[in-house]
């Protein structure tokens, strides 16, 4: 879409760190990272970790601009759900994001397109800003070896989100053969996919609600590959699992979202 309108969106850099981190790894981390990211009005970053350390990362990041991120939520605020956490809960704690519907919750957990929603609006009426990840279209990508996001699975997410809700949303494509694999989408890949997902935002909202909401890369993002990935019309950030458990490669990124046109040709030694 245009040029204009990426400008005004604040880049984004997420970390995931699924379940790799221990405790002293977490506290480890934010010391090295918690003074270097720049304001939230420049680029807005946030760390998402296992539910046992929120509390801590929250507190630990008091006085940083980094924001604590769960990675999965319950649709009940409350009740007998044992195991869950609700999402009344996170906000409680301070977390301020949260993924939602991730290929892995997905593959490995049963979670569909109705979860996925429920989730959504749970987080939204909670005051938690939703991640939504959207997977590739796997059917599409056998036959033509082409980004396509699931425009379907978008559209489930935000059945019953509000226009005042959507501007609090932010969409994640993150095929699923990308993700953990070492082979990123290259960067007219994501920015395909990016595309059609602001279509479908343009189409369930409005053209120009859809130029307000953020849409992030995820799958195989390291520094060399993000600043082609970031530089796209539609893309306003990356959503990184295993370079983001590296203090200095996670500082990195957010360095190249600063202004992905800017050249960095000693990228791995910044
Ligand atoms: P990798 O960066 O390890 O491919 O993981 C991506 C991911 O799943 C982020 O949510």
């Amino acid at each position: 879409m245009s040029k204009i309108h990426k400008e005004r969106r604040i880049p984004f850099v997420v970390a995931n760190w699924k379940i790799n981190k221990l405790q002293s790894d977490v506290m480890d981390f934010l010391e090295k990272v918690n003074e270097k990211v720049p304001g939230e009005k420049v680029v807005e970053t946030g760390i998402a970790a296992q539910d046992l350390f929120l509390a801590d990362m929250v507190r630990a990041t008091a006085d940083s601009p980094i924001h604590i991120v769960a990675e999965n939520v319950h649709w009940e605020d409350n009740g007998a759900y044992t195991g869950e956490t609700s999402p009344k809960a996170l906000k409680d704690v301070g977390a301020k994001y949260v993924l939602i519907g991730h290929f892995e919750r997905r593959k490995f957990f049963n979670e569909t397109d109705s979860t996925v929603n429920l989730k959504v609006t749970a987080a939204l009426r909670n005051g938690l800003r939703p991640i939504i990840d959207v997977d590739e279209d796997m059917s599409t990508y056998a036959q033509f070896m082409d980004a396509q996001p699931s425009v379907a699975q978008v559209s489930a997410a935000l059945a019953g989100v509000s226009v005042d809700q959507i501007r609090k949303v932010t969409i994640a494509y993150e095929p699923t053969w990308a993700i953990g694999s070492g082979e990123a989408a290259s960067a007219d890949q994501a920015q395909k996919a990016a595309y059609l997902i602001r279509q479908t935002l343009a189409k369930l909202y409005s053209p120009v609600i859809a130029e307000q909401v953020r849409i992030l890369y995820g799958g195989s993002v390291t520094p060399n590959n993000a600043r082609e990935i970031m530089s796209q019309e539609d893309i306003d950030g990356v959503l990184v699992g295993t370079a983001a458990l590296d203090p200095d490669k996670f500082l990195q990124l957010v360095e190249i979202a600063k202004d992905p046109s800017v050249p960095n040709f000693d990228i791995d030694h910044v």
